[in-house]
């Protein structure tokens, strides 16, 4: 870390050290264990997905190279870190980061039992709350207590400079790896050739990955996670769609882009409209506002583009009203990004708890908070072509209410999404991907 990170991650571990004292006391508990996990192998195997460690003990140590490892926290002490740090010549253990000193009681452990007996000593005595997915047997601890639970999730929302400056740096490598994927795709690439593009210029691992790239070419843009990789490129393709992030200290940017070529027609004229309705979009955003009422007024912009691109044969207006935009933009709005891409406490309402779900037939909303400054969330409208949802529009509507031929033609299209990341200010907005792609490329 340098200077700045170093005091930005001072201020980040005082902040959640003064939080978790304050939810810690309102939820009754003295202290608190949080583990960061293990790997977990795939069934009948000995191999393991890319490991992902407990968010809860990320936000505290910010290196994901922390298998096994455990935190412990009382208010008005120095937190203690015990590292697993095991007699093994398969993996490297995790070592202890230079900066890990400073901030933490060290402890490292290379036997379970030791650990074990470390947990009992700490939790003797006091009401403690285990956060991870099981506690070692005998230990005396409530295993994720809503109380407690609920109000660390709540406050993940907003995020410290530190998490801000670790978001940036995985943004700048993000928008690194879009800008050298859309020159892959217009040099004539395949998804495949697009994806090691993006990789590369990224300077991303897949383990670095805060998800699996989205990399879909025509048809393949209306597959809203698409998870293949095609080796060949279809002749005269359309249309590239590329949904892709990167990490920095385990924080994940999440950004959306779709290209189109001369073969698009039409439909490279509707990504364009889309982009523009984003951009509005988001400068409507300030405190105050219901993210839920952020979601129906894309809808509402939805409606307009489907109106003015003659899709739809009524107004805006009735688009609206009988939801046949549901069927170009089946997903939510955004979501809370940060540790994990769909950060948490998306639906709650409090710090003690309550969720307020989705409105009805919206269900894919994952964000219906208030919007408040500090918080940091995705918006990323869609328009796509999916023949399964188109079909079934049909069936309702019959021929009545959509130009059934002009959605027919633009299908081979796919579809778009544009997907950027926005910290909410005391009185507006900041694009943190715009503002990078301006940095990086200032024609974007
Ligand atoms: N990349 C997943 C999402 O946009 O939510
Ligand atoms: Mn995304
Ligand atoms: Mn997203």
């Amino acid at each position: 870390m340098d200077e700045t990170s170093k005091r930005q991650y001072a201020e980040h571990l005082g902040l959640i050290a003064a939080h978790w004292e304050q939810a810690l006391t309102a939820s009754g508990f003295d202290a608190v264990i949080v583990a960061a996990g293990r790997p977990k192998t795939h069934l009948f195997d000995d191999l393991a997905p890319f490991f992902r460690p407990n968010p809860h003990f990320a936000l505290w140590f910010p290196d994901r190279h922390c298998e096994g490892a455990v935190l412990w926290f009382a208010p008005g002490q120095r937190p203690k870190l015990h590292l697993h740090q095991p007699e093994d010549y398969w993996i490297l253990p995790p070592t202890v980061p230079a900066w890990a000193d400073a901030h933490f009681e060290l402890a490292v452990f290379s036997q379970a039992e030791q650990l074990q007996q470390a947990l009992l000593a700490e939790a003797q005595g006091r009401r403690t709350a285990f956060i991870g997915e099981r506690a070692p047997a005998n230990l005396a601890a409530a295993l994720n207590p809503a109380a407690l639970v609920n109000r660390l999730h709540h406050q993940r929302a907003w995020k410290t400079d530190f998490a801000l400056a670790c978001l940036g740096q995985a943004t700048e490598s993000g928008v690194a790896g879009h800008l050298a994927a859309r020159d892959a795709y217009y040099g004539g690439s395949s998804e495949f050739d697009i994806l090691s593009a993006y990789l590369k210029a990224a300077k991303q691992t897949e383990a670095d990955l805060p998800y699996p790239c989205i990399v879909g070419l025509d048809e393949h843009a209306a597959v809203l996670h698409y998870q293949h990789y095609k080796r060949s490129r279809p002749p005269n393709s359309r249309v590239f769609l590329i949904d892709a992030g990167a990490s920095c200290r385990g924080y994940g940017c999440d950004i959306t882009r779709t290209w189109a070529t001369p073969q698009a027609g039409a439909f490279a004229d509707l990504i364009h409209a889309l982009d523009e309705q984003q951009r509005g979009l988001i400068d409507t955003i300030e405190p105050g506002l219901s993210f839920v009422d952020l979601h129906f007024a894309m809808h509402r912009r939805i409606c307009a583009l489907l109106s003015r691109f003659e899709l739809v044969k009524c107004s805006a207006a009735a688009a609206f009203e009988q939801g046949i935009s549901q069927t170009f933009m089946p997903h939510g709005l955004g979501h809370l990004l940060g540790l994990q891409t769909h950060d948490v406490g998306g639906w709650q309402t409090s710090p003690e708890g309550g969720q307020q779900p989705p409105p009805e037939g919206h269900e894919t909303l994952r964000l219906t908070r208030t919007i408040e400054a500090g918080m940091v969330f995705t918006i990323e409208p869609g328009l796509y072509f999916i023949p399964m949802l188109l079909r079934e529009l049909r069936a309702e509507l019959g021929g009545k209410a959509v130009n059934w031929s002009l959605v027919e033609r633009l299908t081979p299209c796919g579809g778009a999404r544009i997907e950027d990341n926005v910290l909410v200010t005391a009185d507006g907005v900041r694009n943190l991907t715009r503002e990078a792609f301006r940095r990086a490329d200032g024609a974007e």
